[in-house]
């Protein structure tokens, strides 16, 4: 049966997230959310641009036919793999879900997926960050096939996509996310860094109303528009890029957000009603995050005997 036309279980009640459990693992390894965490609180520790890296992995592994681990495999050459997509540009530390299998494997060989593994990072990550830690439902099997980079260019936002266009693109992950939800979404902006090679769009927006003026140039002048250095070049999402703050909407409203659909939230009148909301009230934030991650977390999920549980996370089982 082709993928999309596997029919969604709805999300029912604590027990049933699209086929997903929260006891999963608890017989065939109950030490699993226990590593994971262990691995992201000494991997952020080496390196703390790790949260936001895994954060971002996630979603664009959700985007492109599900959370089903397929951004992980270097199948093809990497032009032609999800990784060949330039929406995919400044993934980083793909790597350490696989790092962390080979942990989890040592204790519980071949039960976890690495679809599963990817999702307990990310939310770790938050976690981390001083975000919320949110439960997540687990059961997930990897992909047993491997996406282009014209599946990851179709499915993922393009790095200047406006904020509307933003909404639409969370809107056909098909999870049922609120509008709430979807701007708490994109306020995991507030981890990490963008490059200049994808702020420079905001230059080619003229609609951009919000813009602090002096920021403006700072950044015109950080990321000249077209120059090879862009692509090194990066500049922190927020005032405070390693904390899961609000700050991202702070910096929006104030008309310094970086790229073009985090600056172009605070300009269109739907969302910059909710910004303030997230800002005023954290708790409302973290819950609101916390629901539209699981959300997401369930997109075209593989369960029972779809799909495989990979042996290596980069590698398909029968290659
Ligand atoms: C739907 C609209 C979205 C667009 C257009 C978008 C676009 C981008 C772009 C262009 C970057 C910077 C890449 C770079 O220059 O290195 C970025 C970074 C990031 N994105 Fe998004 N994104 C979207 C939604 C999301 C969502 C829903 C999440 C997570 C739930 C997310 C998490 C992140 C994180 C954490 C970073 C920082 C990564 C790092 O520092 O390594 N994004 N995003």
């Amino acid at each position: 049966m082709p993928k999309s036309s596997i029919l969604r279980v709805q999300v029912k009640g604590d027990d049933d997230y699209a086929g997903l459990s929260f006891g999963f693992y608890n017989k065939t390894c109950p030490q699993l959310e226990k590593i994971v965490e262990d691995a992201i609180s000494s991997m952020s520790k080496q390196d703390p641009r790790t949260p936001a890296a895994l954060l971002r992995l996630l979603f664009n592994d959700c985007k492109v036919k599900g959370c089903d681990a397929s951004i992980l495999l270097d199948v093809y050459e990497r032009s032609k793999s999800e990784m060949g997509s330039f929406s995919n540009f400044g993934i980083k530390k793909r790597e350490l879900i696989g790092q962390i299998k080979s942990m989890v494997d040592k204790i519980c060989p071949n039960q976890v997926s690495c679809a599963d593994i990817l999702v307990l990072a990310a939310r770790e990550a938050v976690a981390v960050s001083q975000g919320p830690k949110i439960r997540v439902p687990l059961g997930r099997r990897d992909s047993s096939v491997a996406y282009t980079n014209y599946d990851a260019d179709f499915d993922l936002p393009p790095v200047d996509t406006f904020i509307r266009k933003s909404l639409g693109f969370l809107e056909n992950l098909n999870v049922g996310l609120t509008i709430e939800e979807q701007i708490a979404l994109l306020g995991a902006h507030t981890l990490g860094t963008s490059h200049c090679a994808t702020i420079q769009y905001r230059f080619d927006a003229p609609w951009i109303i919000n813009t602090d003026k002096e920021f403006y140039k700072k950044l015109q002048k950080i990321c000249p528009k077209g120059a090879a250095s862009n692509f090194n070049t990066s500049l922190p999402n927020d005032r405070t890029p390693y904390v899961f703050d609000a700050d991202i909407y702070v910096e929006s409203l104030r008309g310094r957000g970086l790229l073009v659909t985090d600056v172009d939230l605070s300009d269109d009148a739907l969302t910059a009603e909710i910004a303030p909301k997230f800002i005023f009230d954290k708790d409302y934030f973290f819950k609101t995050f916390s629901s539209a991650f699981v959300k997401l977390s369930t997109a075209d999920v593989l369960t029972g005997n779809d799909g495989e549980i990979r042996r290596q996370c980069d590698k398909l089982n029968g290659v």
